[in-house]
């Protein structure tokens, strides 16, 4: 070989032994990347990403401590082999809500198989400036802001260790997702923020929320249509308005929702505690089933147990005819604590389609000191142990 060759031979030896390196170790750090603490690692992270989602060999992502920033992102599969993005620094979005792009998400994770993000890290929303601009409840016509995360159709996920905080819209929504876990997760925003719903969930099966601590302006955990075998379990609620099923019936093209464990919960200052709701005199006909709520602490919530299928905000319905969602096999067990208002139950069932299999087993709740109330109307429900004084007005 004459000397040019035996370079390019070396040069192509180094190169090999230095990849297969970096492929076997599975470390992909940003800082590699060029993304350096107050700096802008969109890039540097799309680069990683492009590299760990190609290995072979199960693969990890670094963000190592420090702040960096990041525009509008998405990561997006299948990869060839498991990968995980460890974040220990803190990443702050784009203060300005025009540098979305019109994304619904500020990051998103789609359609990957085995998917982790973990770390001790913060992805902060910065949406102060934002929430000024927000009045997308009372108008149609408004600025949709971005959300912190879309998890859209992942399967085998694990999000944990991370906070999400100030998003400017909700912080997390969940979409065609199967099996999806949250554990020790922070979602943090103040209580007079608008819209930032801690984990939205829509069309998933199998989602586990655990260990987990939600303080914003609006619902902790709010159930969409298609959601299926949905975990809540050691979650801390408050402030904001608690842990939803619905809105529903709104639209004809809904999926059923299915199978709801809400257990070992606190839900503190929170305005709603567990709530089923549906809009009446829409087209919407899905039936909602399998609602289990036990174990409950409720710290003055204003309306603890809810379920309301006249739900008409901002008079967007008529409620000339009643809603066509079929509730049943729905449970309150062991749900004890102070309630706001006198009414400690609420349950407004449908009288086009009644409840059905309706239980509220041990329910201790007090207003001012004492026993709360419980107003029901088309629902007989089952009653075990202590019970709320029960107000029936009609019944069906
Ligand atoms: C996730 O699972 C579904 C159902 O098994 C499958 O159709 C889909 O391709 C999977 N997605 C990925 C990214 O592996
Ligand atoms: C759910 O995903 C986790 C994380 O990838 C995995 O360890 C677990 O085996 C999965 N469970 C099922 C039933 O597939
Ligand atoms: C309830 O929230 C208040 C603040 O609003 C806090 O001081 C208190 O420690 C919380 N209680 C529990 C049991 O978490
Ligand atoms: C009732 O729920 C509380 C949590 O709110 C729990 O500590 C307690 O053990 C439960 N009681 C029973 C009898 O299961
Ligand atoms: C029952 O309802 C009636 C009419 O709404 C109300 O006047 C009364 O105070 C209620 N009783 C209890 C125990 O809440």
């Amino acid at each position: 070989m004459d000397l040019q060759l035996k370079m390019i031979a070396f040069a192509l030896l180094i190169f090999q032994v230095s990849s297969s390196a970096r492929a076997q170790s599975g470390v992909f750090d940003i800082s590699k990347y060029g993304g350096a603490p107050n700096g802008d690692i969109t890039q540097p992270l799309t680069n990683a990403w492009k590299d760990a989602c190609a290995s072979t060999n199960p693969s990890k992502i670094v963000i190592p401590t420090g702040t960096y920033h990041l525009k509008q992102i998405e990561l997006k599969g299948p990869c060839l082999a498991p990968i995980e993005v460890q974040v220990d620094g803190t990443i702050q979005a784009p203060e300005d809500p025009n540098q979305f792009d019109g994304e619904a998400q500020w990051i998103k994770f789609s359609y990957i198989n085995s998917f982790t993000l973990s770390g001790g890290g913060t992805f902060d929303g910065q949406g102060a400036i934002a929430w000024d601009h927000n009045n997308c409840a009372e108008t149609k016509i408004c600025k949709k802001l971005s959300m912190n995360f879309g998890f859209g159709f992942l399967n085998n996920t694990i999000i944990r260790d991370i906070t999400s905080k100030d998003s400017k819209n909700f912080h997390v929504n969940v979409l065609g997702c199967n099996n999806i876990t949250f554990t020790n997760f922070k979602a943090i925003a103040p209580g007079d923020s608008p819209n930032t719903d801690g984990i939205h969930i829509g069309r998933s099966t199998g989602v586990y929320i655990t260990d987990t601590n939600i303080a914003t302006g609006d619902d902790c955990i709010s159930l969409g249509d298609g959601s299926r075998e949905v975990n809540v379990l050691n979650v801390k609620c408050g402030p904001g308005h608690g842990i939803s099923v619905g809105s529903l019936g709104k639209y004809q093209e809904e999926e059923p929702v299915q199978g709801l464990s809400v257990k070992n919960c606190v839900l503190n200052n929170t305005d709603n505690g567990v709530r089923i709701k549906t809009w009446p005199d829409t087209p919407g006909t899905i039936t909602v089933t399998d609602m289990h709520f036990e174990d409950i602490k409720m710290i003055n919530v204003r309306n603890p147990i809810i379920i309301d299928q006249e739900y008409c905000p901002w008079n967007q319905c008529t409620k000339q005819n009643p809603s066509k969602i079929k509730i049943s096999k729905v449970s309150f067990k062991n749900i004890t604590g102070t309630s706001g208002t006198p009414e400690g139950a609420v349950l407004l069932c449908s009288s086009g389609v009644p409840c059905e299999d309706v239980t509220l087993a041990d329910i201790d709740l007090k207003f001012n000191g004492t026993p709360a109330s419980a107003k029901l109307s088309n629902v007989k429900p089952i009653i075990q142990g202590k019970s709320l004084l029960l107000n029936s007005t009609t019944t069906g």
